[in-house]
């Protein structure tokens, strides 16, 4: 056995200074510029980004599909380069496009995945596993079914299986959810959840934002290759976006209240921190005798956070927000 050392290098997955640049014959794209975050045993992560942020690319340097052009990456303490073999056994990746063989049943492709990873020595708990996967997924039925007649939303129920099937610590999927239906991405997410509290650490990229919302403990934000933001969910959306106070009012607005209000026509849309500011806002209105009707709270959402983030508006830190 391999000593693996203590302390941070024992993240589920460590990304250290990562650059990439891809060379092409006339130009050459800086797809990822020294990248480092770390992501903790159990941690659901999101990662996200615009297209073209590089999302795919860091992913791929963790599968040793696209070898990074400089920086390390290691899984729980696994260089994935020097120690290809055990770093790649700790991993499930979900890819973003839909490769397949496509010569083999949906039982078939699980089988020999799971003799990539030496998993069929215990073959019956083997099979228990996948049959568990083909029913979480909602693939019991095509389980015979030739892989090239299932639908593009089948195909990817069965990488997802496919990445799975070693029972990997580490369960990465990128895009795992674009353009596939409803009722998918709910049985996915079901499934991913329970795995993720079941002890798995996920890694996911998706261009839904409220997915993301709901289910990542901590998110990074790529743009261009650099990390833009990294913090807990619940730290991002307090500390960047604001709650939307909307009302319809007759009367002007009182100055004091002008300088971060948005009026068009009756409506007045104000910017607050804080239910503290909200109380204020309407006690300032009240005083000045308006009357504010169709009042809503809504709170700003990781849409427009990333937006945000994206259009490069300063950060508000934490400490102004805490009430
Ligand atoms: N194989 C490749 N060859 C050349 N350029 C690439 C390759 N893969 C990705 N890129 C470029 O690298 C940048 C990041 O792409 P990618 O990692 O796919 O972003 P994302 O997944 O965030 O959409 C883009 O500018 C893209 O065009
Ligand atoms: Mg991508």
């Amino acid at each position: 056995m391999r000593c693996i050392p203590p302390g941070p290098a024992r993240s589920a997955i460590s990304f250290r200074s990562v650059s990439k640049r891809y060379s092409g014959s006339r130009d050459s794209v800086q797809a990822l510029d020294d990248v480092s975050f770390d992501i903790e045993p159990g941690e659901f992560f999101g990662l996200l980004g615009p297209n073209g942020a590089g999302k795919t690319t860091l992913i791929s340097s963790l599968a040793g599909l696209s070898q990074a052009s400089a920086g390390q990456v290691l899984v729980h303490g696994h260089d994935v380069v020097t120690d290809y073999a055990v770093a790649r056994r700790s991993l499930g990746i979900v890819p973003q496009e839909l490769v397949f063989d496509p010569f083999f049943t949906v039982r078939e492709t699980l089988q020999i995945q799971s003799g990539y990873f030496g998993v069929r020595n215990d073959r019956r708990a083997n099979d228990a596993w996948i049959d568990e996967l083909l029913e979480n997924l909602g693939l019991t039925d095509k389980a015979n079914a030739n892989t090239r007649q299932l639908s593009g939303g089948m195909k990817r129920r069965v990488l997802v299986a496919q990445a799975l099937v070693h029972r990997p610590p580490v369960i990465v999927l990128d895009e795992p959810t674009a353009g596939v239906d409803v009722e998918l991405r709910q049985t996915l997410w079901q499934f991913v959840a329970r795995l993720n509290k079941e002890g798995h650490t996920v890694l996911l990229t998706t261009h839904y934002l409220e997915e993301a919302e709901a289910l990542c403990g901590r998110l990074a934000m790529l743009k261009q290759g650099h990390v833009v933001a990294l913090d807990r969910t619940s730290a991002l959306l307090a500390g960047r976006a604001s709650t939307m106070l909307r009302f319809k009012l007759d009367t002007p607005l009182p100055p004091a209240l002008q300088a971060n209000a948005r009026v068009t026509g009756r409506i007045v849309q104000i910017k607050t921190r804080n239910a503290a500011e909200v109380e204020s806002v309407l006690a300032t209105l009240r005083a000045a005798g308006g009357q504010p009707e169709d009042l809503e709270i809504g709170r700003a959402d990781l849409e427009d956070v990333f937006l945000e983030i994206m259009h490069g508006e300063p950060a508000q830190t934490s400490r102004q927000v805490s009430a």
